[in-house]
C-alpha cells in the first residue's frame, strides 16, 4: 500500500475512534484500536429498514442474530407457557453500541428463534442496560398473577434500578410508575440487575454489579418494589479485580447430593485470553449473603475469548441454561459483520461436576442441538464436506504435547496445541484463521485452558459455523469459545484421527 494510502487510512480509523467515543459513552466499548479492514461494513442509516435472508458472509447458521444492528448482552430471559424468552442489548438505529433498548426474540425448543418487536427502548431513565425477567406466579407486586416482571438498569446520569412489567406474555412492557426501585445517585457503576425468587425466605434476591468496586451486593425484596441491601460479596483473586465486574447471577445447583450455589461475574477486561470474560465462585447463600469455598479462583466458564455476559434463564426448575453474548470488547465494535453485529453461544446447560476432586461448573451445549443434528458419521482423514455448521468429536491424548487443526480449502486454520506437560489447550488465533485485521487486539496467539483431564485421554466436541468455534471437552468440565472470520467454514480436522461428525442445518 502507498505510503498515502497507509497515512490516510490511519487518519479515518483515528477520525472513526473518536467518532466511536463521543456517540458511545459506554466505558468498555472498544479497547482496541481499528486497523485496516477492507470488509469494514457501512453503518445502516437509523431507520433503514435492511431485510435479510441471515445468509451473508460470516452470518452464523446455528446461532441467533437478530437480522440487522448492533447487540450485545443477553437479558430478560425467561421461560414460560413453553416459551423462552430472550431479551438483549439492541440498537435499534444502526450496528454500532448506541440507543440501547432491550431487543427480543424466543423459542420453543432453545435452538429456533423468532426474531419480535423490540420491547423496551430508552426511556426517561435513561438506556435500557442489561437485566432480567422473572414471573410473579403469587403477584407479589400486584401487576396480575403470572405478570412477567422486568429489572433493569436505567443508565442515565446515573445507573438505577428500575421495574417494568407485562401481561402480553412479554411483546410490551408497561414501567412501574414508582421508578427506580432502586436509586442511586453516588455509585458511578452499579448495574445489570438479576432477579431470583428464594424459596427459604420467600423473598426476591437481586444481583448488582459493582464494577471496578469489584463487588456484587445483594438485595431483598417481598414485592419487586421495595428493596433492601442484604450484603456485599468480594475477594482477593487477583486476577478477579483487574476489570470491571458486570452480569452476575447466583443460583443453586446439585454437588454430590449437596445444595450449592454459584455466583457467575462477568469481568471486563480480566477475562483469560484478554478482554472480556465469565468467572463464576462456588460457595452458600443462606438468604442474606453469598460464601465462596475456597478454591483455585478466578475459575472461568470459558477460557476462550468471545463468551460474555453470560446469565441463566429463569423459571426452569432446577435446570440451569445459559447463553452469552459471542464477542468480546476488545474488538466488537470492528467485527467485519453487516448488517448485524454479534451473535449468541448456543444455549449451555450449567451442572457442577467434580474433577480431580474440585468442584467445577461445566457447561455443555443444550441437548435440544440434537433437533438440528443429522447423524454422527466418520470423518475420512477428517474432512467433513462442505458444511456451514457441524458438530464433531474426536480423542486427544492428554500426556502427550500434539497439535490439532480446524481448516478450510483456503489453507486458513485455527490451531490448538494440546500440552500433555501442563495439561493445558492453547487455541492460536493468528492472522492464518481469516480475516483478523480489523482491530488490532483480534488475534490472541496463545488463548489457553486448562484440559480439565483426569485419564490421559479425553473425548474433544466442536460446534463450527461460519465464523464461530465453541469447543468443549468431556461434559463441557472446559469450554473455548472464539470468533472466526474464515473465508470458507473450516471442514477439515486434522491432526487428530478417529474424526465423528454430524451435519447442524440452519435454523433459518
Ligand atoms: C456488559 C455491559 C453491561 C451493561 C451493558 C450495556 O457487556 O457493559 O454491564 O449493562 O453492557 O450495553
Amino acid at each position: 500500500m502507498k505510503l498515502f494510502n497507509i497515512i490516510l487510512a490511519s487518519a479515518l480509523a483515528l477520525a472513526a475512534t473518536a467518532c466511536d467515543d463521543d456517540k458511545n459513552p459506554h466505558p468498555a466499548y472498544v479497547n482496541g484500536t481499528e486497523t485496516e479492514n477492507p470488509n469494514t461494513p457501512d453503518n445502516p442509516e437509523p431507520g433503514t429498514e435492511v431485510s435479510s435472508s441471515r445468509n451473508e458472509q460470516y452470518r452464523p447458521q446455528v446461532h441467533y442474530t437478530p437480522a440487522k444492528n448492533w447487540t450485545n448482552d443477553p437479558n430478560g430471559m425467561v421461560y414460560v407457557d413453553g416459551v423462552y424468552h430472550l431479551y438483549y442489548q439492541y440498537n435499534p438505529q444502526g450496528n454500532d453500541w448506541g440507543n440501547m433498548s432491550w431487543g427480543h426474540a424466543t423459542s420453543t425448543d432453545l435452538i429456533h428463534w423468532e426474531e419480535k418487536p423490540v420491547a423496551m427502548l430508552r426511556n426517561e431513565w435513561g438506556d435500557i442496560f442489561s437485566g432480567s425477567a422473572v414471573i410473579d406466579k403469587d403477584n407479589t407486586a400486584g401487576f396480575g398473577k403470572g405478570a412477567m416482571l422486568a429489572f433493569y438498569t436505567g443508565s442515565g446520569e446515573h445507573q438505577q434500578q428500575c421495574l417494568a412489567y407485562s401481561t402480553d406474555g412479554g411483546l410490551t412492557f408497561t414501567q412501574y410508575e414508582g421508578n427506580p426501585v432502586i436509586a442511586n445517585t453516588v455509585l458511578g457503576d452499579f448495574r445489570d440487575p438479576k432477579v431470583i425468587w428464594h424459596e427459604t425466605t420467600k423473598q426476591w434476591v437481586m444481583s448488582l454489579a459493582l464494577g471496578w468496586d469489584h463487588k456484587i451486593e445483594f438485595w431483598g425484596s417481598k414485592d419487586a418494589k421495595n428493596w433492601e441491601k442484604l450484603s456485599t460479596f468480594t475477594t482477593d483473586a487477583a486476577r478477579s479485580n483487574i476489570g470491571q465486574w458486570e452480569c452476575p447471577d447466583l443460583f443453586p445447583l446439585q454437588y454430590k447430593g449437596q445444595e450449592k450455589w454459584v455466583l457467575i461475574v462477568s469481568n471486563n477486561p480480566g477475562g483469560p485470553a484478554g478482554g472480556s470474560g465469565i468467572e463464576y465462585f462456588i460457595g452458600d447463600f443462606d438468604g442474606k449473603e453469598f460464601k465462596a469455598m475456597d478454591l483455585a479462583y478466578p475459575l472461568w466458564l470459558d477460557y476462550g475469548a468471545d463468551n460474555y455476559a453470560g446469565v441463566t434463564w429463569s423459571n426452569t426448575g432446577d435446570r440451569k441454561i445459559m447463553i452469552g453474548w459471542m464477542n468480546n470488547w476488545n474488538y466488537c465494535g470492528n467485527v467485519p459483520c453487516s448488517p448485524w453485529r454479534s451473535a449468541f453461544t448456543l444455549p449451555h446447560e450449567l451442572k457442577l461436576v467434580e474433577v480431580n476432586g474440585s468442584p467445577l461448573l461445566a457447561a455443555p451445549v443444550v441437548s435440544e442441538l440434537d433437533a438440528i443434528a443429522g447423524s454422527w458419521t466418520s470423518a475420512a482423514d477428517g474432512n467433513v464436506g462442505a458444511l456451514d455448521a457441524y458438530e464433531a468429536k474426536f480423542t486427544i491424548k492428554t500426556n502427550e504435547t500434539s497439535t490439532f487443526r480446524l481448516e478450510n480449502t483456503k489453507g486458513q486454520y485455527l490451531e490448538f496445541e494440546v500440552n500433555g506437560t501442563e495439561k493445558m489447550l492453547i487455541a492460536k488465533r493468528t492472522s492464518a484463521t481469516g480475516e483478523v485485521r480489523f482491530n488490532n487486539l483480534f488475534s490472541v496467539p496463545s488463548i489457553s485452558a486448562p484440559l480439565n483431564c483426569e485419564g490421559d485421554e479425553m473425548e474433544i466436541h466442536v460446534v463450527v459455523d461460519r465464523s464461530s468455534v465453541e469447543l468443549f471437552s468431556t461434559g463441557g468440565a472446559t469450554c473455548m469459545t472464539n470468533i472466526v472470520f474464515p473465508i470458507e467454514s473450516y471442514n477439515i480436522i486434522s491432526g487428530v484421527s478417529g474424526v465423528e461428525y454430524r451435519q447442524l442445518s440452519s435454523i433459518w
